[in-house]
């Protein structure tokens, strides 16, 4: 998956904003990449561009070999149906829906059947076999946010986008959210691109990509959380020093 040359430019006139500028970044297949920057700099963008959520202004975008920026509406809607799983900061589940049936929805939607195995290793693994009956409102935030990532991979998508997935979440359930995403990762060869201010949740992914201003400016390899620090503290200095 990468993005070639992305501009996103919102409005016009006075009114124009540049979210991304020339960004070109590519991200491999089977891990697990954390992207960065302070409010505003354009990560939400970068994801929706990536995903075929917006379009771009310029440049290009690609998921695996098909290029999104080129698609049509029907083509973007089964790419996103298909290939591509979501998880927000709200979690979005069905109210008047169970867990298992928030679950199975993507699957319902595209008309597929569900697989049994994969099923039963997803739930297994979210840990919530007990709760599969409740609806959302009878769920921790932190059982929901489980929810919607067994949501986002039921249907064993080419690729994770999760904005801020632990933004709405206390720490230990934040903690069990990233340990499901890292398994997705690591055991099941899902990419993922995730969202996140929290420096101990970019140490679970394999890389960090940081953005300023909508450009990429930093890239740190197998991160640490005192590595994610330093290059924050970093980019506030340049930040302040614009
Ligand atoms: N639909 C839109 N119309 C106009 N401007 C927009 C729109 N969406 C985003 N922007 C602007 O584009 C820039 C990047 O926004 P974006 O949502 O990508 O930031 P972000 O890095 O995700 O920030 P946050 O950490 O606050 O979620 C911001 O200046 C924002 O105001
Ligand atoms: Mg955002």
């Amino acid at each position: 998956m990468r993005a070639e040359n992305v501009w996103k430019v919102y409005g016009t006139g006075a009114a124009e904003v540049i979210a991304l500028r020339d960004v070109s970044v590519a991200l491999a297949r089977g891990q697990l990449t954390a992207v960065m920057g302070p409010s505003g700099s354009g990560k939400s963008t970068l994801m929706h561009c990536l995903a075929g959520l917006d379009a771009v202004t310029s440049g290009e975008t690609r998921v695996g070999d098909t290029r999104v920026s080129g698609l049509r509406d029907a083509e973007l809607t089964r790419l996103r149906r298909e290939r591509i799983g979501f998880i927000f900061q709200q979690f979005n589940l069905v109210p008047t829906l169970t867990a298992r049936e928030n679950i199975l929805l993507p699957l319902a939607i595209a008309g597929r059947k569900p697989e049994p195995d994969w099923f039963d290793t997803v739930v297994d693994t979210i840990g919530l076999r007990d709760r599969l009956g409740h609806r959302p409102a009878e769920l921790s935030g932190g059982q929901q946010q489980r929810v919607a990532c067994a949501r986002a991979l039921i249907t064993r998508p080419e690729v994770v986008f999760a904005d801020e997935p632990t933004g709405n979440l206390d720490s230990r359930s934040g903690t069990e959210v990233l340990g499901f995403l890292s398994r997705s990762v690591r055991e099941f060869g899902r990419t993922i691109v995730m969202v996140t201010h929290d420096p101990a949740a970019a140490a679970y992914a394999d890389r960090v990509v940081f953005l300023l201003d909508g450009t990429v400016v930093e890239d740190l390899p197998a991160p640490t959380t005192d590595a994610v620090l330093e290059t924050m503290k970093r980019l506030d200095t340049r930040g302040a020093a614009r």
